[in-house]
């Protein structure tokens, strides 16, 4: 029989996946098609990005980058959004999260769909909005 040892180095355990905000947009986040302006979505999935960062940092964070932002399917008006957040890097100062945001709608015969999902890096910021070191251990 093989008997399975434990490797030497360890990868960091995953950080769970959390529900970091709902929201319902209301007909003035429409655009000319009557659907979600894209520019709205950006600024929740901003909003909800930045919960897990300022948490974990214990202070102010902004954003200094967001990459593979995504609309997989267009967000109607009365949709509730949720909103998914997962740490996936931590560095010196700085903190890189992916988000999720799914819609429910249609109460009469419900559906849950991945509209749209984003990586966002947020910067832990001292009083001057100078980068501020948070993790001693990187
Ligand atoms: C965020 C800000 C304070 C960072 O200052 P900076 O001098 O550019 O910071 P640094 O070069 O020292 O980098 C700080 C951290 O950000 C990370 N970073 C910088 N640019 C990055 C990028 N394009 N993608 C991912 N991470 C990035 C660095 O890797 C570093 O992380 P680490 O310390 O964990 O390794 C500054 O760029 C700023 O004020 N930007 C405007 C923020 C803002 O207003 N956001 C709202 C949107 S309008």
């Amino acid at each position: 029989m093989t008997t399975l040892t434990s490797p030497t180095t360890a990868t960091p355990p995953a950080m769970p996946r959390e529900l970091v905000l709902r929201v319902m947009p209301m007909p003035a986040d429409a655009n000319h098609n009557g659907d979600v302006f894209g520019g709205w979505i950006m600024a929740q999935v901003d909003i909800a990005g930045s919960v897990l960062p300022a948490r974990i940092s214990k202070g102010r964070v902004a954003t200094v980058a967001v990459k593979e932002f995504l609309f997989k399917q267009p967000v109607s008006i009365g949709d509730l959004l949720s909103f998914y957040s997962q740490v996936t890097r931590v560095g010196r100062t700085s903190i890189t999260v992916q988000v999720e945001v799914v819609a429910e709608r249609n109460p009469a015969n419900p559906e849950v769909v991945k509209v749209t999902e984003a990586q966002l890096t947020y910067v832990a910021i001292d009083h001057e909005g100078k980068p501020r070191q948070f993790n001693q251990t990187s």
